[in-house]
């Protein structure tokens, strides 16, 4: 509660330097300055401290100033110096939100009296403020993440408690099992103010890999015609996000691991190296302590970036987390194209959680959409374990047109026909063809 700091604004020098001497002796962290001109700059939201101010001050005086300020943050403690006998005024001030006042000529110990008072009241504001915070994060932390299975628990546990350390982190996991996602809940959570920046280790061609990341000067190389930041600067306050680890050239891995430690860039063409304040979220679909035992990754860059670990199991091992996945998909993706979200029948169910999901995550929520869009579940038990043939896909969407319309035209052919435009003897087959006449 100490590191909170006291301001104080009075534009009578003796004033202020008698107030700062008493409030420092008092061991508060105390600065003076003259003018509310000059104090408004160094107030910006969540201030971290209280505010000690004379009314009268040359430019804006000290009654309008406490008014934003209390407008702006209604915890915030401001004191008012008052005039000797002014106390019409100091009545108005309480009124008006001022914490307290004080009335010239006042002595020491009041001043810290109230000061101390209105500092602790603030520490208790701003510790509840970071508490509603932390909680709301971890509100969205649930939705954002969607499981109740033990695992995902785990994974949301984990990134609620390493989000604000700002460590490294390494992610691992098949493909669609939401590892991006992770990293940004990472990201948002930490409270950073920089950027995300999301780099792609498999996508480029090494040559390029290497001013991506490190940028470089003008003239570095035949081409490099202007000056270029590369991707770890635009991080700098934020997150690096290193997609598809395993696939880093083995030649840029040693490069990484300097930077890693020693957390500065030379950009290509420059022996000059700029620090950078970064933390790194690192991808992987491959099993990296194996890769390194193979010869193809760093061993010291693996045992690096796995200070933190998150793992992200296959969608099989946590089948239970299925049908919420999809209700929330099936909800978004109705949402998303202004239709009433499909029933979910038991039998259905039955199917998705019976599937292997080889694309995890995101294929479930493809499927969900198509779900949303009338194309129907192919899943039904002997496809069950392999991906949807187009073909299929096709058959499916067109009955669920036919029936769709049949049923709102009350089983007329003809109207149907009509309106689906096309020959009323090409309907009947595939009506046929669908086994829908039994249906009617
Ligand atoms: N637990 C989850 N809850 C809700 N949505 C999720 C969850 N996990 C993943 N998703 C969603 O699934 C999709 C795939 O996730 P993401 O892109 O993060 O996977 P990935 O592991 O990076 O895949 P790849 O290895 O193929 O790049 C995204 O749309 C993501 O928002
Ligand atoms: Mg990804």
């Amino acid at each position: 509660m100490t590191d909170l700091q006291v301001l104080v604004i009075e534009d009578d020098e003796d004033v202020r330097l008698g107030c700062l001497q008493a409030l420092i002796l008092e061991g508060l962290r105390a600065e003076g300055v003259g003018s509310v001109e000059k104090a408004e700059r160094r107030i910006g939201p969540d201030f971290p401290g209280v505010v000690v101010s004379d009314i009268r001050l040359p430019g804006r005086d000290g009654l309008s100033f406490m008014r934003e300020l209390v407008a702006r943050d209604p915890t915030l403690p401001v004191i008012l110096i008052t005039g000797h006998g002014d106390v019409a005024t100091a009545v108005q001030a309480m009124r008006d939100g001022a914490y307290d006042f004080i009335q010239k000529p006042f002595s020491s110990q009041i001043l810290v009296d109230v000061v101390r008072r209105a500092v602790d009241k603030r520490g208790l504001a701003l510790e509840v403020r970071d508490l509603r915070r932390q909680l709301a994060a971890f509100g969205g932390l649930d939705s954002r993440i969607i499981g109740r299975s033990e695992p995902m628990r785990r994974v949301r546990d984990t990134i609620a408690g390493v989000a604000k350390s700002r460590a490294d982190v390494l992610i691992r996991g098949e493909t669609g099992t939401g590892k991006e996602l992770v990293a940004r809940c990472l990201h948002d959570l930490s409270g950073a103010r920089g950027n995300f920046v999301a780099l792609n280790c498999g996508g480029l061609p090494e040559t390029l890999f290497e001013s991506e990341i490190f940028g470089h000067e003008a003239g570095a190389f035949t081409g490099a015609v202007k000056k270029r930041i590369g991707k770890i600067e635009h991080a700098a306050g934020g997150t690096l996000f290193l997609d598809e680890i395993e696939s880093m050239p083995m030649a840029m891995q040693i490069k990484f691991l300097r930077v890693l430690q020693e957390r500065v860039v030379e950009r290509l063409g420059s022996n000059k190296e700029i620090p950078v304040d970064f933390r790194i979220v690192a991808a992987t679909k491959a099993d990296l302590a194996e890769e390194g035992r193979q010869g193809r990754f760093r061993s010291d860059l693996y045992f690096r970036l796995a200070v933190v670990t998150i793992d992200l199991p296959p969608l099989r091992a946590r089948r239970e987390d299925v049908p919420l996945l999809f209700d929330g998909f099936v909800a978004q993706a109705a949402l998303r194209h202004g239709r009433e979200p499909p029933e979910i029948d038991d039998a259905t169910v039955r199917d998705l959680m019976g599937y292997g999901w080889p694309g995890n995550i995101r294929e479930l929520r493809n499927l969900a959409e198509r779900h949303v869009l009338g194309i129907g579940l192919p899943l039904g038990s002997p496809v069950a374990d392999r991906p949807v043939p187009l073909g299929e896909a096709v058959d499916a969407f067109e009955r669920s047109l036919i029936t769709e319309e049949l049923r709102r035209q009350n089983g007329n052919v003809l109207k149907t026909a009509k309106l689906l435009n096309v020959p009323k003897s090409t309907l009947f087959d595939k009506i046929r063809k669908c086994g829908l006449e039994s249906a009617d």
